[in-house]
């Protein structure tokens, strides 16, 4: 283990996990001792997130998502452990003890020493005379030799093992190769480039690392892009391609792109501060990345359909963040790559200059929805209209819309606003609602979205019974005999209680945050959502009598999955005791 168990729990008691939440989520009491607030990790418009300050944790009824502050910090600023544990480290002014070596630190290192050798491999390609088709493209793209240098962009060439021989010779192994998603194995044995005859992009992340590469295709055919898969360096929802660009740029704004041509294209032309997302569509921990370098977006996606529908979503998830987002419409051309290769850099940023922002953006493609001079549309539109405008914070800027869009359907300004009002009051009754119905949810369906299968969902109760007790209160278990780890029905709840257990029985204290090395991500969330229920602490001792009864009785049946065969036992057991 890198940090010892003491310095975690100090490392956590010195940050307060209700302070260091609240720097990312506005938290308001409702009942009890916790707090709530709209979840960071998932979308949503009615509060789900929880955080529990007497227990020092944070879990998501509706993600799932949960665990110590260190987690929360793990997540939401995307860092390792160790890289969180120096955050809060720094947070608090605490030093940071020597660290042992950690294998999978180990790992990384090699893995992005070996994407960097990759990246200098696919460069070097690109100049030498089998890197014409790259060039030729390039140019065709109108791509200058100095962009090409400025992302990196490289050659694989159209071989089949060209990287592969060129990265054997620097000492790096298949296996490492394979593990980047560097090479793919043939169905002969032995392994073959993954990208070839293809345009690189290097990933690179806004520490500089190259984390991964994108590959399109030199023109038309299928795939056109290629991208690196998941790694232990890769995660493309938590990346934005050009960002470590980007976030240098002195533009003041974040333009937002689909492509990764188009990033380059932008910055060629300029415009020094676009970014991509990976092929996906904005990920909210993407927009929390890009709210760490600027509070002004500008969403330049396609303009077709489906970058529309991505640019709505985009703007729910940064206006979440309280980022201003404005959105381009490029008017006869699909792309910003196209757009500026049309009309000229200056055309793209007059646009900028007059992008709209987006409520108006909103309210302008409702109204393209309706024909105003029909009363049935026009009715419909003011109440999709008012819809929009009743998710305005400020009550002043929703007067202020509500008159245009009285004034464009030609009713009386009261009428409009009336209309909001009932929507707001209507969404504040929902959001009451879903959380109580969130609170009560029985825990079956929440064990669900944690992704624990229960062999036996009779005994799943007392198992997290069991659990919740070792954890909150370590000393009941001095005196009665604690069950065995096979009694517990899935892989995940049987290592969270050999190491509770272990932890009990040296009678060592015991926290979510010291856990975080322990645990695996999932196995912290789902002890979280089994510590966030509360339990009447006047009957504990009784309680564990139960839960260890039950898992008692259950293991005698254990394997029978059969509810008859099961009923029968029991009967048969009852029987034959003859007594209790
Ligand atoms: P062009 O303008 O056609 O040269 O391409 P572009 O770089 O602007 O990309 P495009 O707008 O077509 O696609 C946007 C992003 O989606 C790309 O940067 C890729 O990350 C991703 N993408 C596009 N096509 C594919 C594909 O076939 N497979 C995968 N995995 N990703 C793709
Ligand atoms: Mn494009």
């Amino acid at each position: 283990m890198a940090f010892s168990e003491l310095f975690l729990q100090e490392l956590a008691e010195r940050n307060d996990i209700v302070d260091v939440v609240s720097g990312y989520v506005q938290l308001t009491k409702r009942s009890g001792s916790n707090l709530f607030g709209l979840c960071p990790f998932h979308s949503e418009k009615t509060p789900s997130f929880s955080v529990a300050p007497d227990k020092q944790i944070y879990h998501c009824f509706g993600c799932g998502k949960g665990g110590s502050v260190i987690s929360f910090i793990m997540e939401i600023e995307n860092l390792s452990f160790p890289d969180a544990v120096a955050f809060l480290a720094r947070r608090a002014g605490m030093a940071i003890p020597e660290q042992e070596d950690d294998p999978n630190a180990k790992k990384r290192e090699r893995m992005l020493s070996l994407n960097r050798d990759a990246a200098r491999f696919f460069y070097e390609q690109m100049k030498a005379p089998s890197g014409a088709p790259a060039r030729e493209y390039l140019q065709r793209r109108q791509l200058s030799g100095r962009t090409a240098t400025n992302f990196g962009l490289g050659f694989a060439p159209d071989t089949w093992t060209s990287l592969t021989d060129a990265m054997k010779a620097k000492g790096y192994s298949e296996h490492e190769l394979f593990d980047a998603g560097l090479v793919r194995h043939g169905k002969k044995g032995g392994v073959y480039d993954t990208f070839r005859n293809r345009l690189m992009f290097p990933v690179i992340d806004v520490r500089g690392n190259v984390i991964g590469f994108s590959g399109r295709i030199l023109g038309d055919g299928e795939p056109k892009y290629m991208n690196s898969p998941e790694t232990i360096v890769f995660s493309k929802s938590h990346n934005l391609f050009g960002l470590n660009l980007a976030k240098k740029s002195k533009m003041g704004f974040i333009i937002l792109v689909e492509g990764n041509v188009d990033v380059a294209s932008l910055h060629q032309a300029g415009f020094d501060c676009a970014v991509a997302s990976l092929g996906t569509s904005l990920t909210p921990e993407q927009a929390r990345l890009l709210s760490r370098y600027t509070n002004e977006i500008v969403i330049a996606y396609d303009s077709d359909g489906a970058g529309q529908k991505a640019a709505q979503r985009a703007i729910g998830l940064l206006e979440k963040l309280d980022m201003r987002v404005r959105v381009l419409r490029m008017e006869g051309a699909k792309d910003p790559d196209e757009y500026i290769k049309n009309f000229g850099a200056d055309a793209f940023r007059n646009l900028l200059e007059g992008s709209e922002n987006h409520i108006e953006y909103r309210l302008q493609s409702v109204q393209r929805k309706y024909d105003l001079q029909v009363d049935e549309q026009k009715v419909s539109y003011v109440k999709e209209a008012a819809g929009v405008i009743a998710q305005l914070p400020g009550s002043v800027e929703r007067e202020v819309y509500a008159m245009r869009v009285a004034e464009q359907a030609g009713i009386p300004n009261t009428a409009v606003l009336d209309e909001i009002k009932r929507q707001r009051k209507n969404k504040l009754r929902t959001a009451q609602r879903e959380l109580t119905r969130e609170q009560l949810r029985p825990v079956r369906q929440q064990e669900k979205r944690s992704g624990v299968r229960y062999d036996n969902p009779h005994s799943a109760a007392a198992e997290e019974g069991i659990i919740r007790l070792l954890y909150l209160d370590s000393a009941l278990f001095h005196s009665v005999q604690p069950p065995k780890p096979e009694q517990f029905s899935s892989p995940e709840l049987r290592h969270i209680f050999t190491v509770l257990l272990e932890h009990a029985e040296q009678k060592r204290p015991v926290s979510l945050a010291a856990l975080g090395e322990t645990l695996s991500n999932q196995e912290l969330q789902i002890l979280t959502r089994i510590i966030q229920r509360d339990d009447a602490s006047d009957r504990r001792e009784q309680a564990l009598a139960d839960y260890i009864n039950i898992l008692n009785t259950d293991s005698l049946v254990s394997g029978e999955t059969d509810l008859r065969a099961y009923a029968e036992k029991l009967k048969e057991r009852k029987g034959y005791g003859g007594t209790k």
